[in-house]
């Protein structure tokens, strides 16, 4: 029987481990430099915790099963709910605001596409416990900052921002029922993603008022804030978010990325526990699904049975970002070789106990060193330090049995130098 691999995971081998580790790696540097402090959690936890605010959609990709104690258990389709738990959990002792990210393995049982699989990797940041809308800036300011740092510039990915707080607003004020608004949300979330026929069929089964229903279809197409404002009229808590997204664009002017973020009222977002701004980034081509997205849930604290407290974040996969990467060409200086520093070979076979002994010294010591195990004639292993890209190589040869010293061979230069042992080691 050939074993295969599951449909919709993938094998990571070297060459591949090489752009994960990229892309991860500034995912860490870029959390750091922006004030994050790193947090992980466990890979499974309660069933029930992803059930509880998380929306239908993610309830029913949950990769879920019974342990032996019967416990319904779930594999992590998200991290937000952990870190909701988490910090509820201490919420006594950490010092606000809480800064965090994190860079979970994520399982979803979706139908596998392009930039869509059933286990990803995720960037997670988030900040608890500031109101004010300068936090989601903040998110949205890190969120470029790596892009950025990627190569990727404002010609080639848009942040698209919105605010539930204003789609809810708007939803109340043309006598669309609150119980009625979760479901509205899942398919106006869905909108660029279906045929406009599909979607107004969706949202006439949603709401049967043709009314109220064409006013939403208004609503979507509004474009700009400014548009929205006469849209609004006098409803105050819709012209309350609208000043809220006016600041968030100031603050995100003043940060310098205006450029890259625009309005549009089509982002609602998937999940259920977002309350405020919500925003998605896309890769201009409008080829694939969002490269990131995220926004304010100022309810799941208290909803996980804690206080009330403001939070904002994202996620972003490594999915979508590794195709846009890969098709810009932004995969930079990837070296596949092994970046071994010293490969030791030996031209007798009686000295292979001695290049050992070196072998084991240098790693002792910290240094990347590597050896041939098939051994052979010297020329062989030196073509063998040339292929996994050795930078020196360390011949124990008859200068050795004479005089205990070793040759030292600059694989670059050609150069080599003849060194006693105890002087090479003391040199390192
Ligand atoms: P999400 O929109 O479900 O949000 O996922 C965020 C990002 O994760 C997506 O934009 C995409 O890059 C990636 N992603 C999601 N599902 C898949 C998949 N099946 N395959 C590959 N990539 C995927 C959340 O997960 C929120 N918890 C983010 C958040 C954090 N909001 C606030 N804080």
């Amino acid at each position: 029987m050939e074993i295969q691999s599951v449909k919709g995971t993938r094998d990571f081998y070297p060459e591949d481990m090489a752009k994960r580790n990229f892309i991860a790696d500034l995912w860490k540097q870029v959390s750091l430099r922006n004030g994050f402090s790193e947090y992980d959690g466990p890979i499974f936890e309660y069933l029930a915790m992803y059930q509880l605010k998380s929306g239908d959609e993610i309830a029913t990709q949950l990769f879920a099963f019974e342990d032996r104690g019967e416990r319904k258990l779930a594999i992590r389709p998200e991290i937000t709910p952990t870190l909701a738990r988490m910090v509820n959990q201490r919420i006594n002792t950490l010092p606000r605001p809480i800064k965090w990210f994190s860079v979970p393995r994520l399982c979803r049982a979706e139908r596998p596409q392009k930039g869509r699989l059933r286990e990803f990797f995720q960037w997670n940041i988030d900040i608890i416990g500031v109101d004010d809308c300068l936090a989601d800036a903040e998110v949205i300011f890190c969120s470029v900052d790596y892009l950025m740092q990627t190569g990727l510039t404002s010609d080639d990915v848009v942040v698209r921002i919105s605010s539930r707080r204003l789609i809810a607003a708007m939803l109340e004020y043309f006598g669309i029922e609150e119980k009625h608004l979760e479901k509205v949300y899942g398919i106006l979330d869905k909108k660029s993603k279906m045929p406009q026929e599909t979607f107004e069929k969706m949202l006439e089964e949603a709401i049967s008022d043709s009314n109220k229903r064409q006013k939403v279809l208004n609503l979507m197409a509004v474009e700009s804030l400014v548009e929205f404002e006469s849209f609004a009229g006098a409803d105050k808590n819709a012209n309350e978010a609208i000043e809220e997204l006016k600041k968030l664009f100031n603050y995100l002017n003043i940060m310098g990325i205006s450029e890259f973020c625009r309005f549009d009222i089509g982002i609602v977002r998937g999940l259920a526990y977002y309350t405020g701004i919500v925003f998605e980034i896309y890769d201009k081509s409008e080829q694939l699904r969002a490269i990131c997205g995220g926004g304010r849930y100022d309810n799941l604290l208290a909803d996980f049975g804690g206080q009330k407290i403001s939070a904002t974040g994202m996620g972003m996969g490594d999915c979508v970002l590794g195709i846009v990467l890969e098709e810009k060409g932004l995969f930079k200086n990837l070296s596949q070789k092994s970046g071994i520093e010293y490969f030791v070979a030996f031209a007798e076979e009686s000295l292979q106990n001695e290049s050992l002994k070196i072998i084991a010294r240098l790693r002792r010591a910290g240094r990347k060193a590597d050896f041939s195990y098939k051994g052979g004639s010297l020329g062989k292993q030196l073509k063998q330090a040339s292929a996994v890209n050795a930078a020196i190589c360390v011949i124990v040869g008859e200068e050795f049995t004479q005089k205990k010293q070793l040759v030292i061979k600059d694989m670059n230069s050609g150069k080599q130098d003849i060194i006693a042992v105890e002087d090479f080691f003391s040199r390192l």
